[in-house]
């Protein structure tokens, strides 16, 4: 068999487009919404703390192997699971790692689109200077006018599904990769700008303390549950995202070095962002950093609408976030279109059209969930609750454990070096060792116990 296939859908232009591309990838609402909030919920500093190892120990070594199924194959993740089990003569059940990725990616982004519109929807308002000297209730009221308004929230989806369609349309070169060098390069802009407005504007040493106090009375299981989880989501591992980006990755690349580099992007983000939203929270009176899901769309529009030149704070921020889960959002797309153009034989438009109205009408169940159907709960959870559960607690962790079995025990010696060729003897020890028994078993406890923890308290 062919150690090195080339790819139909086309090359990355260089190591940098795929970090910048991986690193759009992982930028996203779960970086800027949901890590400030979940962060907050269970108290910050420990948490934090257990959030950035769950990313070294278990992220970076499963997103290694993700990266290098990816390359090895030069496929979509459903096709490139088949070649890595093919050449490895096993058994054809690890083909379902690809398939539970392409499904689980296409829920995510039936969420993901949803919650990015509400940034959208922000990003007008506060143009609009409908945030101006907004008190707390105020706040909550322009928040659940939003989602308790079904056609609002399916126009913004809607607008939100169209931009990554005409992006994936394009292609991995002319769409995808020329997406990712206009937008990243803004998106660090931006974050670098609100990082400093917020450091002279908010209380940063209130914010850095919160983030940093190792405060480990706190700590459940559920929140390492919850860490991890978020850990596997913030890096786009264990679905497919980063095994579809990893296909076109040039094969000079090191994956080793390039991962690290995406990791450490990410997280730097996630804490800038933290950072960044605690300090203008700290500097409000009457906001709590408990605030939950509505952290980001209640908390920071009353303080950007009580500072001066908040307005302009404001509408950089909300751009930010539009950017950085659009960059996201394509890569939860990508995987499912690859795939479809592969074995249907359809254009990649086509590919595009079904699965963006497919996506599309998923997520009408997360637009009705905060509205007409928020009573309907199945184990004290809405349907958003639910997805948002399942995919990144349940499916994530476990799809991310399975690929560590398999490129650590199961795949082909040889398969694997030749993508790792470059790394020491010594480097590749310890990633194999991470991979084969560090990250498994780490999940398997965290995921038993915190389902566990969870469930018991229902
Ligand atoms: N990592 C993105 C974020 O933090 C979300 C995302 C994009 C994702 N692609 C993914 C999550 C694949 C899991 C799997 O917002």
């Amino acid at each position: 068999m062919d150690v090195q296939p080339k790819s139909m859908h086309g090359i990355w232009s260089g190591r940098w487009t795929f970090i910048l591309a991986a690193t759009g990838s992982a930028v996203g609402l779960g970086n800027l919404w949901k890590f400030p909030y979940v962060a907050g919920t269970f108290g910050g500093g420990a948490f934090v703390l257990i959030y950035l190892v769950c990313i070294l120990l278990i992220g970076v070594p499963v997103m290694m192997a993700e990266v290098l199924l990816g390359r090895a194959a030069r496929k979509s993740p459903i096709n490139a699971m088949d070649h890595a089990v093919v050449a490895s003569e096993s058994r054809s059940a690890w083909r379902y790692i690809g398939w539970v990725g392409i499904f689980s990616a296409l829920l995510i982004l039936s969420f993901y689109a949803v919650i990015a519109g509400w940034a959208m929807d922000y990003l007008i308002l506060t143009v609009k200077g409908a945030l101006f000297e907004v008190s707390g209730d105020e706040a909550v009221l322009l928040f659940s006018n939003l989602v308790s308004d079904p056609l609002r929230l399916i126009l913004w989806q809607s607008t939100f599904l169209a931009l990554c369609f005409f992006v994936v349309a394009a292609g991995v070169q002319k769409g995808l990769g020329r997406a990712i060098t206009i937008l990243m390069p803004i998106l660090f802009i931006l974050l670098i700008v609100m990082m400093l407005l917020a450091v002279l504007k908010g209380d940063f040493f209130s914010a850095w303390k919160f983030l940093f106090a190792f405060d480990f009375a706190s700590i459940t299981w559920r929140a390492v549950l919850e860490a991890m989880g978020l850990a596997f989501f913030t890096l786009s591992i264990g679905m497919g995202a980063i095994m579809a980006y990893g296909a076109y990755m040039p094969a000079e690349a090191s994956i080793g070095r390039t991962v690290l580099v995406v990791a450490i992007l990410d997280s730097a983000v996630a804490i800038i962002a933290g950072l960044m939203i605690f300090s203008i929270v700290f500097a409000t009176p009457g906001i709590e950093p408990s605030a939950g899901p509505g952290l980001m769309f209640i908390s920071l529009p009353v303080a950007f609408g009580n500072m001066a030149g908040g307005q302009i704070l404001g509408i950089l921020f909300f751009f930010l976030v539009v950017i950085a889960a659009w960059s996201s959002a394509i890569s939860l797309l990508e995987p499912a279109v690859a795939w479809l153009i592969e074995e249907k034989t359809i254009s990649r438009q086509r590919a595009c059209v079904i699965l963006s109205s497919l996506v599309w009408t998923l997520g009408i169940g997360t637009v009705l969930s905060f509205n007409i159907a928020k009573d309907i709960k199945v184990a004290g959870l809405t349907f958003f609750d639910a997805l948002d559960f399942l995919t990144a607690n349940i499916m994530l962790p476990l799809s991310g454990f399975a690929i560590a079995i398999f490129v650590g025990f199961i795949m082909r010696d040889d398969l694997v070096r030749v993508q790792m060729s470059d790394l020491k003897i010594k480097y590749l020890a310890y990633w194999l060792w991470l991979l084969r028994y560090l990250a498994p078993i780490a999940v398997l406890i965290i995921f038993a116990m915190g389902i566990y923890d969870k469930f018991s308290s229902v």
